[in-house]
């Protein structure tokens, strides 16, 4: 039976720390709705990055924001468009401006509380879902990985497509948005207090996961 309030489970941290992988199968291995609040902010950066506007600037993201079609999200050929590490800069460029984020604030509080096809509840994973969107969330789990572990993990997806491509430089955006996703004024990336911390550097997928679901089960 369908409990009146669904469950949530919150899952952040920064860029390329498992923190999706894991999300994503929580949501599978409870049957609960999956949201990727990351591609939210992505949507946005790529129509304003696309309008040859600035993705620094507050009004263009805000329009881009409104105009957000959530439809449009699961297509494959948006979503590769969407995980490109340019999209990724300019989406935590757009994810500093306030308006933007509060725009966006309520599309991800209105599936963490009623979840589509009537689940029972929600994995939502990004920056500030245990502190901000749901701090109300049933479990909260803060995933973290040492900046050079993730630089590697991200270089891995990417340089398929952009041989050109250096861990370098990867390194270096990686290092860059951690620093502005963390200290803007809004919202920034940080554990909530009550947030279970997970370093997921020295584990494979396998024992992340393990290690993920005995929080949630605890
Ligand atoms: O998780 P990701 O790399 O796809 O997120 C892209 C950017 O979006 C990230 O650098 C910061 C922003 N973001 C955010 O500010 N808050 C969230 N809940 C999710 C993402």
């Amino acid at each position: 039976m369908k409990p009146d309030t669904p469950i949530i489970i919150a899952v952040d941290g920064p860029a390329a720390s498992g923190k999706g992988t894991l999300a994503r199968r929580l949501a599978e291995r409870f049957d609960y709705a999956y949201l990727d609040t990351g591609l939210l902010y992505r949507a946005v950066a790529y129509d304003v990055l696309r309008r040859h506007e600035d993705p620094a600037n507050a009004a263009a993201g805000l329009r881009a924001a409104k105009a957000l079609n959530l439809a449009m999200l699961g297509a494959p050929e948006t979503l590769a468009a969407l995980r490109t590490g340019e999209v990724g800069t300019a989406a935590s460029l757009v994810a500093a401006q306030p308006d933007t984020r509060r725009a966006i604030l309520q599309i991800q509080r209105d599936i963490a509380n009623a979840p589509p096809e009537g689940k029972a509840g929600a994995v939502l994973d990004g920056r500030d879902i245990g502190t901000v969107v749901c701090p109300e969330a049933r479990h909260k789990i803060f995933v973290t990985a040492r900046v050079e572990i993730r630089a590697a993990r991200r270089w891995q997806e990417l340089h398929a497509q952009d041989p050109k491509l250096t861990l370098q430089a990867v390194l270096a955006d990686l290092q860059a948005r951690d620093h502005r996703d963390s200290a803007r004024t809004t919202a920034p990336m940080r554990a909530a207090q009550d947030a279970h911390l997970l370093d997921t550097s020295d584990l494979s997928i396998e024992e992340a996961f393990a290690a993920a679901l005995a929080l949630v089960l605890h």
